[in-house]
């Protein structure tokens, strides 16, 4: 039996402890129907239905969500630098949950960031082992030809390693600058950059739309996120080959 004291619950669903406490004692949250008074109490999350409100909460036992994260953010949940990070435009609770990104986005690359709680999920979604699709859409200078993209499957050659072959799909090539689908299943650092700019094709900006079939929700503006529906938790635990 899977059970959680209602505070944390609450946390998971985006409250601070402090207003979860607040909550209970208010009266606002229920356990099969009927208002519960004890903010530590355990909940049952197989068979329990509490609710906020009268709306449901997730009980499930990982959080996973996608965010679109803006330029200029950096992929992690703090920064001794005090720069922007992720996880600033979260709830404060998740990161209590010690949930934290699926590989990383350099600071100038926007698009998907998925996040999750379970850290052996993140590891086969990155892992070259398991190869998992990124794909990229890249602005890049210069016009992109055919052979561009047979260099990339053959597995561009840089100078501290050989990429795995790669598909470069051309969307718009101009005489100044092209714009190009990259997807690729390794996840070196600045790795799609490198690729570009050894076949003479600066990347001037890269936006990633999709990870492992899941795409980012077009709905979803710069710096905004939104759990990841069933469908979508299913099949990553069906692609990396686990059970949540
Ligand atoms: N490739 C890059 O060059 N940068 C990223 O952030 C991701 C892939």
């Amino acid at each position: 039996m899977r059970k959680m004291r209602l505070d944390r619950l609450l946390s998971r669903n985006g409250s601070s402890r402090k207003e979860a406490a607040a909550l209970v004692k208010a009266g606002r949250v229920t356990v099969d129907g009927r208002a519960v008074h004890d903010a530590s109490m355990q909940i049952d999350l197989d068979s329990a239905r509490v609710c906020l409100d009268g709306a449901p909460l997730r009980t499930s036992k990982h959080l996973h969500l996608m965010i679109n994260k803006p330029a200029g953010v950096l992929t992690a949940t703090q920064d001794p630098r005090g720069r922007a990070t992720v996880a600033d435009y979260l709830p404060r609770s998740f990161l209590a949950l010690e949930i934290g990104p699926v590989g990383r986005l350099d600071r100038d690359v926007t698009g998907l960031v998925l996040m999750t709680t379970d850290g052996q999920l993140a590891h086969r979604l990155i892992s070259p082992r398991w190869e998992q699709d990124k794909i990229y859409v890249a602005r890049v200078e210069g016009r992109l030809t055919e052979s561009d993209a047979v260099r990339m499957a053959e597995g561009i050659e840089l100078k501290d390693f050989t990429c795995a072959p790669a598909k470069l799909e051309i969307l718009e090539a101009g005489e100044d600058e092209s714009l190009c689908e990259v997807t690729v299943h390794e996840g070196k650092y600045h790795q799609v950059k490198r690729m570009l700019g050894a076949l003479g094709h600066p990347v001037t900006a890269l936006h990633r739309r999709s990870i492992a079939g899941i795409e980012l929700d077009s709905a979803l503006e710069a710096g905004q996120w939104r759990e990841l529906t069933e469908a979508e938790k299913a099949h990553l635990y069906n692609v990396t080959d686990l059970e949540e």
